[in-house]
């Protein structure tokens, strides 16, 4: 059995058929054997679903990553698996607005959002990787303000 923190879930996940569904949807956005993120969260806000269920589908249930952010030196590592079940869907919807400039008082950061099915830190949910020039450094359990306070640093 794979591990978990030993908190109880404090969010719930997102039925896996339906995250098979998205994925079909997700492949279509599909430029040069990536997704990019402006149409994926375009895509949710047509839909009225939250662009992190697009993100943990693209994760889930695609080979595909998301584009890179042109000139982002720092890679965010997100994972969407059963993370989902202890806040990650919320720090992936946090870190979309800021990178689509949804976010009222914060230019969008030079961030790639990178999403993942796991990251082998289950028990440290939810976990996020900040991998850049300098190493990495590793949020589990991460919040939406620790998360920003290291991007804060980073920058
Ligand atoms: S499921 Fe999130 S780190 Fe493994």
């Amino acid at each position: 059995m794979a591990k978990v923190p030993t908190r109880s879930p404090t969010h719930a996940d997102v039925d896996l058929a339906r995250l098979a569904s998205m994925g079909l949807d997700v492949e279509e956005l599909e430029v040069a054997g990536a997704v990019p993120l402006p149409a994926l969260v375009e895509m949710s806000e047509d839909r009225g679903r939250p662009a992190s269920h697009y993100l943990a589908a693209l994760a889930l249930s695609t080979e595909l990553p998301l584009a890179p952010t042109p000139g982002a030196k720092i890679t965010l590592k997100l994972c969407l698996g059963s993370c989902q079940q202890w806040g990650a869907l919320d720090l992936a919807d946090h870190v979309a607005a800021n990178l689509s400039g949804n976010q009222k008082g914060k230019a969008p950061r030079a961030l790639t959002l990178a999403p993942r099915a796991c990251l082998d830190r289950c028990d440290q949910a939810p976990a996020c990787e900040l991998h850049g020039p300098d190493g990495v450094l590793v949020l589990a359990p991460a919040t939406i303000a620790s998360l920003d306070e290291a991007l804060d640093a980073l920058s």
